[in-house]
């Protein structure tokens, strides 16, 4: 049975995903991404599922992408590499995901994390993209989320200097949109997840999409998705539902329709 992942739930429209090779301090290889890619392809599929938090252990998130799995890679074997494709299942997930960050979130850790929704920290979080310092550089989307999230100056300072940054640095950032004591960001996460699993899916999901565009368009196509997305949301029976909840003082009872 593979186990480099811990998979709980759902409880309460929340799955937990827990990063298990701690022997490595959660360096993700192939198999550890594939089980993660195989259980987010289960999670879409289940209607039970509204949000998933990851994780990894209090003293790393992840160290970054096995460097002894790289270093058997040569030219043909990286160009080939199945990590790319579960890197892209991840990209494209359309429910929301909270990373819940204690310690190391290094090279292709930190990329994992902000392949999440909603990240937040604990206070011993360490961030960064030390790739150069192995005649290398990120391979994840190091360089375009990180740039996004947090501004070139300080992109090129983490991926050019290989330096880390902490929890507090990055939430100054944006990187990070919540700081909490280290042994309470799980339980944090997964309370956040539950704000959002309460809530009408797909309000949730077009929402997610939505700012997604926000990265990859102009403006003006971007209000436009916004727009079309605002509309189609005008056939769902989840919006009547929570207008009429509203005006009749009650809590709405949302179905995902
Ligand atoms: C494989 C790793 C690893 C990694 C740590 N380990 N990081 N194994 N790949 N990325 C292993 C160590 O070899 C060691 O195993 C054990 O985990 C504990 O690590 P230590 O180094 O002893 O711990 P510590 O002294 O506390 O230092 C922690 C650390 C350091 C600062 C995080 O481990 C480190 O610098 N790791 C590499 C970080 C990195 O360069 N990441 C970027 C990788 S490239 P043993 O068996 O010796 O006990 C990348 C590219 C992404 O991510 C591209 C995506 C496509």
């Amino acid at each position: 049975m593979p186990n480099n992942l811990l998979i709980q739930g759902p409880d309460k429209g929340v799955l937990l995903l827990t990063l298990n090779r701690p022997e490595a301090l959660n360096a993700l290889n192939t198999a550890l991404l594939g089980e993660l890619a195989a259980a987010l392809d289960a999670a879409e599929a289940d209607p039970a599922t509204r949000a998933v938090v990851i994780t990894g252990s209090e003293r790393a998130f992840a160290a970054g992408a096995d460097i002894n799995e790289m270093a058997a890679r040569d030219l043909v074997g990286i160009l080939e590499d199945p990590r790319v494709a579960h890197w892209q299942r991840l990209a494209r997930f359309p429910k929301p995901i909270i990373a819940a960050i204690n310690g190391f979130a290094l090279g292709g850790g930190c990329e994992l994390a902000m392949h999440a929704d909603i990240l937040i920290a604990g206070e011993n979080a360490r961030f960064g993209q030390p790739e150069i310092n192995l005649g290398i550089m990120p391979g994840a989307g190091g360089t375009q989320r990180l740039t996004r999230a947090v501004g070139s100056a300080l992109a090129m300072h983490l991926a050019l200097t290989g330096e880390q940054i902490s929890a507090q640095r990055a939430l100054q950032a944006g990187l990070i949109s919540e700081i909490c004591p280290t042994e309470l960001t799980v339980e944090r996460a997964i309370s956040i997840a539950e704000t959002i699993a309460s809530k009408a899916p797909l309000a949730v999901r077009l929402t997610k999409e939505a700012i997604h565009k926000a990265s990859d368009l102009d403006l003006a196509a971007g209000l436009r998705f916004e727009r079309h997305a605002f509309t189609i949301l005008a056939g769902t029976a989840d919006r009547a539902e929570g207008l009429k909840a509203f005006q009749e003082k009650r809590q709405p009872k949302f179905t995902g329709c």
